[in-house]
């Protein structure tokens, strides 16, 4: 949440910290500001709304200078204003301040610097850290400290509670910058002749792929020609330089209208890199090269528990059904927000899983946290490469399915269900499940993209039921068995992007409350696969038609639906087990996007959300 971006170099900073900000709206996009340092001033200008906004007024008063901090917001604390935006400038004007996190300790911080005659424009937490770093620069000022920015920000961090990646600028010091994070991401970018400090790489790649993942506790100086990162206790660091693997290509748009489109899209192909490499030789099980846990130590694991947030969290779900379904072992699955206060009991033996696309999801990194406090050992399954839940965790698996950038999560959603899918055959093939089955199973999973490929087919199909259902304001998704979350995924995302008062049920379920909701205003969309219990769905479905209720049906090849019991219907492929919710879930995604865009919503970039949620 909130994206920030510093610039230290030879080049106008203005420009490029705004297309990095763009880059970075994903992460909120409640407000933007850039404050530039020229002639020995901050020129700040700052504005509610997107980037764009900006700079358009930028583009009138142009920000000369080559050094600056820019920022897009996700309100917390204070509401959406100008003056609530970033970057704060300190009452004495020495120092700007850009901040993505929550100072806890504010309110008390605050009331000490008005005794000191500090004076505040704002209702935020980041504009009392900017006071409090500007008192103690001052005081440094007076003890004539060489390295005073340093200094100030480092005894600053040492009153603040909180979250924090901070960029701190000093009128003083032109070509210079401090930045430090506790609880939110920063990386810093290593150009030929400027430095770049920003919140992802998707701000950074555009100038440099060299790049370094700063740690909780760190804290940098930078030029445009140095950087030297130490410990908030003044112990030097020595810095690992990583290079991006993704080009700047793979977070733009090309032909498509939205990135939620662009990536429903990808999935195909993100399905084929997320397994690469991932198959035995003998095409019977999965393999997987970061798990950092031998072969015999997983054979002594009793019982698993994933945690996660949001769409991961149903991933995990799915996970969970594939590996009692096939590997025959117990599975847990929990909020990681809740997880972190429930001090739940966890048996002996059990390996903890935490599921993340951003890799940087507060609870799920705190959920981390506490499991590994706790002694377990915790494997991540995640797609940012180098995030803190990346780097926390004692192994993982990588989804490798590139940028996501629309708010809503898809191609990171199938990937996890895919690497879930995986991880179920790894451990089935290690108890019960026989070389065959395997084999079949292999087979499976590399059908996927190709059965994901023939579902995107109907997508005019699916846009023209969307249009239909577009005027309703409320509507049930409801599924059995691995599908069930996969309904609660579907309700989420059309409840995300289109605003529509959604809900996801297990089929059966639905007569024990959420039936109430039924009438002619209420649809129902079903997933409906070829199985056991298709009988029993469709006596469901029966169920909502008696009481009017609209019902589309999203079945697989195959089932045989009563006449006039669903009043539109979407066929998808019929597969294996391991593969049914990823397809499933295509026509969902489909569905919901569509929606939302006959609403004419905001699709990328819905109300109230940022994609990476990085406080509590
Ligand atoms: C919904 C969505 C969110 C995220 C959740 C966790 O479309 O994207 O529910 O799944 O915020 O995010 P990550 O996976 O980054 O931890």
């Amino acid at each position: 949440m909130c994206g920030i971006v510093g610039y230290v170099g030879k080049q106008p900073a203005a420009p490029f910290i705004l297309e990095g900000l763009k880059r970075l709206e994903y992460r909120g996009y409640d407000s933007t500001g850039v404050a530039i340092l020229a002639d020995g001033a901050f020129r700040v200008a700052k504005k509610i709304g997107r980037v764009a906004n900006l700079e358009k007024e930028i583009g009138r008063q142009p920000l000369a200078g080559t050094y600056g901090i820019g920022h897009t917001r996700w309100a917390t604390h204070g509401g959406v204003t100008d003056a609530n935006a970033h970057p704060h400038v300190s009452s004495d004007g020495k120092i700007a301040l850009i901040h993505n996190g929550v100072i806890e300790n504010y309110a008390a911080l605050k009331q000490v610097l008005l005794g000191q005659g500090f004076t505040f424009k704002s209702e935020t937490d980041t504009e009392v850290l900017c006071n409090l770093i500007a008192y103690h620069y001052d005081r440094l000022s007076v003890a004539g400290d060489e390295n005073r920015l340093l200094a100030a920000v480092r005894q600053a961090l040492r009153h603040a509670e909180g979250t924090y990646g901070i960029v701190v600028m000093s009128v003083d010091f032109p070509g210079e910058m401090v930045a430090s994070r506790k609880g939110s991401p920063l990386i810093l970018g290593l150009g030929e002749g400027e430095n770049i400090v920003a919140s992802d790489v998707s701000a950074i790649v555009a100038r440099t792929q060299s790049v370094v993942y700063l740690k909780d506790g760190e804290i940098v100086h930078l030029t445009e020609k140095n950087f030297r990162i130490t410990t908030l206790d003044q112990v030097a660091v020595a810095p690992t330089v990583d290079k991006v693997t993704w080009k700047i290509t793979d977070a733009e748009l090309g032909d498509y209208t939205h990135f939620m489109e662009k990536e429903i899209f990808e999935q195909p192909v993100a399905l084929e890199n997320a397994m690469r490499g991932r198959f035995s030789e003998d095409g019977s099980t999965a393999q997987f090269g970061g798990l950092n846990i031998t072969p015999h130590e997983f054979r002594g694991i009793e019982r698993f528990m994933f945690c996660a947030c949001g769409t991961a969290l149903h991933a995990c779900m799915v996970t969970e059904h594939m590996i009692e379904r096939f590997a025959r072992m117990p599975v847990e699955c929990d909020y990681a927000s809740e997880f972190r206060y429930r001090n739940t009991p966890l048996y002996r033996n059990t390996l903890f899983f935490v599921m993340s696309q951003s890799g940087e999801t507060i609870d799920t990194l705190a959920a981390l946290r506490e499991a590994k406090r706790k002694g377990y050992q915790v494997l991540a399954i995640n797609n940012v490469v180098g995030s803190t839940i990346a780097r926390e965790a004692d192994g993982g698996i990588y989804q490798h399915v590139g940028p996501e950038i629309g708010v809503a999560s898809t191609k990171a959603f199938t990937s996890q269900l895919l690497i879930g899918a995986m991880l179920a055959l790894y451990i089935g093939r290690m108890r019960d499940l026989s070389f065959g089955a395997g084999v079949r199973y292999v087979a499976a999973l590399k059908s996927a993209p190709d059965l994901v490929r023939q579902t995107l087919l109907q997508a005019p199909a699916i846009r023209a039921i969307a249009r239909k259902y577009a005027h309703y304001t409320d509507m049930l998704f409801l599924g059995r068995l691995s599908l069930f979350p996969i309904a609660l995924e579907g309700a989420l995302k059309l409840k995300e992007i289109s605003y529509i008062h959604a809900e996801g049920y297990p089929a059966a379920e639905m007569k024990h409350g959420p039936i109430a909701l039924i009438s002619e205003k209420c649809p129902s969309v079903f997933l409906v696969p070829q199985g056991e219990i298709v009988n029993k769905i469709v006596s469901s479905m029966q169920e909502i038609k008696a009481r009017k209720g609209p019902v589309i049906a999203i079945i697989t090849e195959g089932v045989e639906l009563p006449a006039g019991l669903a009043d539109d219907t979407i066929v998808v492929p019929d597969c294996h087990e391991a593969v049914l919710p990823i397809v499933m879930s295509v026509p969902v995604q489909l569905l919901s996007y569509y929606i939302a865009v006959a609403r004419g919503c905001d699709v990328d970039k819905p109300r109230n959300l940022a994609k990476s949620v990085t406080v509590e």
